[in-house]
């Protein structure tokens, strides 16, 4: 079966945005005042093979194109979707469709958008059905949270960037009980560290 996977820029102190995140940050991103934290993707001098305008070095490039590839469908939460302009009526990956998933209803959904209104579980199921044998990815740190906590996360994977922002949107909130972890890669890259984790069942 296809993986889940949550792969997020992160800082030292566990934050995926500041504390200012709108949508109209800087490259609709919603990361507010934390937009260091996505600096590795046009710092370098490697194309990425996935998303066009991406320059990194060559090292992110190499795993990050690798996990983009991977990716068939995406699930994100409804702040991620409103902080970044509902990625321009599209999806955050170039060939992937989007889930959003939300309490409430969403109007503004367009193209290849969709709102699960029932769940994680249900938004991941929904994304796999489309998915073409490819991955989903959860966007999202309450989110990936709420999977962490069903037990629908495969794979971890924390771009990390060497800055402390005191503040913002976490990537992990409270779990009922403790996550075991497998470390499969570090990679120590120019202005960040991308640590990949397999979940331990
Ligand atoms: N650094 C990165 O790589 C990265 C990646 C992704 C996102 N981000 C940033 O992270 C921030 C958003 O993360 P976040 O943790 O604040 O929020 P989030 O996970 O994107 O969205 C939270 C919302 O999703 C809905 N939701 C969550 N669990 C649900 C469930 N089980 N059933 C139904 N709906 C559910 C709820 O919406 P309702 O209240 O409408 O029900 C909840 O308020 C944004 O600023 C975004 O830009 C950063």
């Amino acid at each position: 079966m296809s993986k889940v996977i949550c792969a997020h820029a992160v800082s030292v102190d566990g934050f995926i945005s500041g504390r200012t995140p709108d949508s109209q940050e800087e490259f609709g991103r919603g990361l507010g005042d934390a937009p260091m934290l996505f600096d590795w993707y046009f710092s370098g001098d490697t194309p990425s093979r996935v998303f066009d305008g991406f320059k990194l070095s060559e090292p992110s490039a190499r795993l990050f194109d690798d996990f983009a590839a991977r990716i068939g469908a995406v699930v994100a939460g409804r702040a991620t979707y409103e902080h970044s302009s509902g990625f321009g009526s599209g999806s955050p990956h170039p060939t992937a469709p989007l889930f959003v998933v939300s309490h409430r209803p969403v109007t503004d959904l367009a193209g290849p958008q969709t709102h699960v209104t029932t769940g994680v579980a249900d938004a991941v199921a929904a994304a796999r059905a489309v998915a073409g044998g490819k991955d989903v990815g959860v966007m999202g740190g309450a989110l990936a949270t709420e999977a962490l906590k069903e037990g629908l996360v495969d794979e971890l994977v924390l771009h990390q960037v060497p800055v402390l922002l005191g503040g913002g949107r976490r990537f992990f909130h409270e779990l009922p009980d403790h996550v075991r972890l497998r470390l499969r890669q570090a990679v120590a890259a120019p202005g960040v560290t991308h640590l990949h984790y397999e979940v331990l069942r």
